[in-house]
């Protein structure tokens, strides 16, 4: 039987890219987000192309809209064997002094709490698959801090504890927890939503860097962690473009 994916902000983006790969590589595919065109467009190329998705409309802020993506996944004709936990994204780039509640809410709902709420809702249904994965997209935000990304790496640092955490709580359970971590990605929404549409001040991120990675760099991660035996768990993968050797340390040409 064909195992299922869900993987949630596929709608754009690394999640796009997530999605379009792991129907490439067999799986069913339920490509969750809000934006129900979207996921329309990437079903019909996934099938197009020889593969099987769903679309499921899907706000990882709300429980009622989670499980019913969790009916979906019930319906899916196949077990649920792996969650790939990638809707997320920053707003605003302020100094903790200034910056927005508003955007630093937002940041912790749809990042963290979003992952702790798709992944309750999906656990059952992994677990009784008998062997399930579970991916949480965080980032090198997650792991180190930088000046302006307050609420961002507040979020990422909460979203890698969970990652964590669970990874302990489900020990001896046949699931396997990873954490991706992406460096500088150029994706054409991230930097958008960041700054408000200002395309100017998104663009200006990759100004110059020779090679920043791609969503489907990402993808291609994401997709090598999932399809390894099942007894090997990649606890965390960190992957930044070459020309970023860290948070501060980008080249530029
Ligand atoms: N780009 C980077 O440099 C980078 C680096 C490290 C980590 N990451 C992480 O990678 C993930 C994907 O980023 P990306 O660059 O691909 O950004 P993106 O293109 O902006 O994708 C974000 C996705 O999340 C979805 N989303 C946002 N709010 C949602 C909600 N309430 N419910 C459901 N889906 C929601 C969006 O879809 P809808 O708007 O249709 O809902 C979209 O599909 C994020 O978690 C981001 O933090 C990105």
């Amino acid at each position: 039987m064909t195992s299922v994916a869900i993987v949630t902000g596929a709608s754009s983006g690394i999640g796009a890219a997530t999605a379009r790969r792991l129907a490439a590589e067999g799986f069913h595919v339920l490509a969750a987000a809000r934006r129900a065109e979207r996921l329309t467009d990437l079903v019909a190329e996934i099938t197009a192309a020889g593969g099987q998705a769903t679309a499921v409309t899907c706000d990882v802020t709300s429980d009622e809209s989670v499980a019913r993506l969790a009916e979906a996944a019930a319906q899916a004709p196949g077990p649920v064997t792996l969650l790939v936990n990638n809707a997320g994204g920053a707003r605003g780039l302020d100094p903790v002094e200034s910056g927005s509640v508003a955007d630093w809410q937002w940041m912790y709902d749809v990042n963290v709490l979003g992952t702790l709420r798709v992944t309750q809702a999906l656990l059952p249904a992994l677990e009784a698959s008998g062997s399930g994965t579970i991916v949480v997209v965080s980032s090198t935000a997650g792991l180190t801090v930088y000046e302006g990304g307050g609420g961002y790496t507040a979020a990422k640092h909460a979203q890698t504890a969970i990652a964590g955490t669970l990874r302990l709580e489900l020990c001896g359970r046949p699931l396997r927890v990873i954490e991706i971590d992406p460096g500088m990605v150029k994706t054409d929404e991230f930097g958008l939503v960041r700054f408000e549409g200002d395309a100017e001040r998104a663009a200006a991120v990759y100004a110059g860097v020779p090679g920043p990675l791609v969503a489907e760099d990402v993808a291609d991660c994401i997709a090598w962690c999932a399809t390894r035996p099942e007894h090997v768990n990649i606890d965390r993968l960190v992957v930044r473009p070459r020309a970023q050797a860290a948070q501060h340390k980008v080249h530029r040409v």
